[in-house]
């Protein structure tokens, strides 16, 4: 499937200089929205994957479908002061801006095997904090599938010895 004719491009979104990728318009059909997450999981489903990852807000996105579609469980990793309980924190730097992620501290087990998952890959400083986070807990990182990924600002360089899956590039 063409996946990039449901991607709606936007100029200087969230400010000047970027091209913002849109991926609601993929999401408002059913049937790309199907593909996208079926081709996704059909990466993952030979990895014996126990558990999938995915940060806010569009790693939910993608990765609770899938987690539906492997019948593994979904772990959210989220920006300070939205998770309940213990958490593990570390801190990045976004394409346009900074923050910190968190996940709760008992919610990977050692060990586990991991897909961790995300609309974008754009620098590569959230997933590489994702990335981070996981192993701190002890969960070893099986794969990592993206939508969508702009090769032109090179986060696949932070992802050298990881097994990465994108549908689309820019
Ligand atoms: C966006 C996107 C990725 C990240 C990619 O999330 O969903 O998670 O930025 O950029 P990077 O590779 O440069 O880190 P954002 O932080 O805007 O949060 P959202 O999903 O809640 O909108």
């Amino acid at each position: 499937m063409d996946y990039k004719k449901y991607i709606t491009e936007v100029k200087d979104y969230p400010k000047e200089g970027i091209s913002f990728k849109d991926i609601t318009t993929l999401m408002e059909d059913g049937k790309a929205y199907k593909a996208a997450i079926d081709e996704m999981a059909d990466f993952a489903k030979n990895k014996e994957v126990d558990v999938i990852v995915g940060p806010e807000a569009r790693g939910f996105v993608v990765g609770c479908p899938i987690s539906y579609a492997l019948e593994v469980g979904f772990v959210p990793v989220r920006k300070a002061g939205k998770l309940p309980r213990e958490v593990l924190r570390v801190d990045y730097g976004l394409e346009y801006g900074k923050d910190s992620l968190n996940i709760h501290v008992d919610s990977i087990k050692k060990g586990q095997k991991v897909l961790i998952t995300d609309d974008l890959l754009a620098t590569g400083g959230t997933i590489e904090a994702t990335i981070k986070i996981v192993e701190e807990l002890g969960g070893i990182v099986v794969g990592i599938a993206f939508m969508i990924e702009l090769t032109y600002l090179d986060g696949r360089n932070k992802l050298g010895k990881y097994d990465v899956f994108t549908l689309m590039s820019y």
